[in-house]
């Protein structure tokens, strides 16, 4: 059964972490896969979770299964940060939360529920979108369209193309927008896109799709909430999927979550049960270990706090990382503009570098990114931008 198979490439974004690693050059740049770094190079445990985590080993208890839906109490509580406590109130019988591993559980559970409710259901992405959107949504039976987003020229969204393209979706159709720091370019809709996107819904009836998958590094835990709660307003269906892999650092316990918001009561609790059924069939539950920290910072005062201030640091030294790059290319003579970098938003942003250009990057000075010239702006620091702005000048000639 296996005698025919031949090895794949390694995945794109995945795989420059290994190749990183096994580099030896005392000067490589890890600009590839999407976790923050602080000023060392290091992805740090975050403090409120090493906390919880200590409280957590400490009071235990059991560690006997949960459910498909994983913990009630952080459904709970994620629902309430993705909409707010106004909205979470007053949606509380239309929603249902699910506890998922990571944010690609959350968008493969969507996808699978979706597929079992409308059978090869059409979803419009932007173009371009993350890598991983496609196997996750159109493995499970998803059929892509994809829709104008990005001007590599221009640095800015394409909108009104992006609009005209999704005046093709009606109702039974889903449009996946990036709730914000749009991976992989970083040009987030402006609220008056967002009010555009949602009278757009409202007209044709599609059915917003939501991936929030870094709230928190973009404007503010709430700010970058904008277009969700927005729509959650508004529309009659909506799917968010969050994930807390960026936000709280847990990246490898895999913790995220598949809300749905419903028309009526009866509908959410049919869906609540398909759901929890597809679950079922696919990983039984999801882990608890990282759930249960972020419940646990969230339902605690001073742990909260101490979160957000940490979150806070962080998106203020992404967002200083994206001016100090500008200014050393400007002021290491590079004449192309890469001002755009410092006005978008979260840990991405295209260099708008060819594929030979990123290769001789990769291979001649050892500094990692992907092919389409995405960096994560979170691997540049004070240490190492100077190298990275010699080189970028070098591939440029
Ligand atoms: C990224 O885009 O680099 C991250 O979302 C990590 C991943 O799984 O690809």
């Amino acid at each position: 059964m296996f005698q025919n198979l031949t090895p794949l490439a390694a995945d794109p974004i995945l795989g420059l972490m290994a190749a990183f690693r096994a580099d030896s050059n005392p000067h490589k740049i890890d600009l590839g896969v999407g976790v923050y770094k602080d000023a060392a190079g290091h992805t740090p445990v975050m403090r409120a979770v090493k906390e919880a985590e200590r409280r957590l080993l400490a009071t235990q208890v059991t560690k006997t299964y949960v459910g498909p839906a994983g913990a009630s109490l952080y459904n709970e509580y994620v629902a309430q940060l993705i909409l707010g406590r106004e909205l979470a109130e007053s949606t509380r019988d239309l929603r249902c939360t699910f506890q998922t591993p990571g944010g690609c559980g959350g968008l493969r559970l969507a996808a699978e529920f979706i597929n079992k409710c409308n059978p090869g259901a059409r979803i419009f992405v932007s173009d371009p979108t993350w890598a991983n959107h496609i196997p996750l949504l159109g493995d499970a039976g998803l059929q892509i369209a994809t829709y104008p987003y990005y001007d590599y020229a221009t640095h800015s969204i394409q909108f009104d193309a992006m609009m005209a393209a999704l005046e093709q979706a009606h109702k039974g159709d889903l449009v996946l927008l990036h709730g914000c720091c749009h991976n992989p370019c970083g040009a987030d809709l402006t609220q008056d896109q967002w009010r555009a996107v949602r009278d757009l819904a409202l007209k044709n009836g599609f059915t917003p799709f939501i991936d929030l998958a870094y709230q928190g590094l973009g404007d503010g835990v709430d700010e970058d909430c904008f277009g969700v709660r927005l729509l959650a307003a508004a529309v009659p269906e909506l799917i968010v999927v969050s994930s807390c892999s960026k936000n709280f650092g847990v990246y490898r316990e895999r913790v995220g979550a598949f809300t749905l918001l419903c028309q009526d009561n009866a509908s959410m609790k049919a869906a609540s049960s398909l759901i929890a059924a597809t679950a079922r069939g696919i990983y039984s539950m999801p882990p608890d270990h990282g759930a249960t920290v972020v419940e646990m910072i969230l339902g605690d005062s001073v742990l909260r706090l101490d979160w957000e201030q940490e979150l806070t640091q962080m998106r203020e030294r992404i967002s200083g990382l994206r001016t100090l790059l500008v200014q050393q290319l400007r002021a290491a003579g590079v004449d192309r503009d890469f001002s755009f970098i410092e006005h978008e938003k979260g840990m991405f942003s295209f260099l708008g570098l060819s594929v030979p250009q990123v290769q001789r990057l990769v291979k001649e000075h050892s500094i990692y990114l992907v092919d389409s010239s995405r960096i994560n702006v979170a691997g540049i620091s004070e240490g190492n931008v100077d190298y990275l702005v010699a080189s970028i000048r070098k591939v440029l000639g």
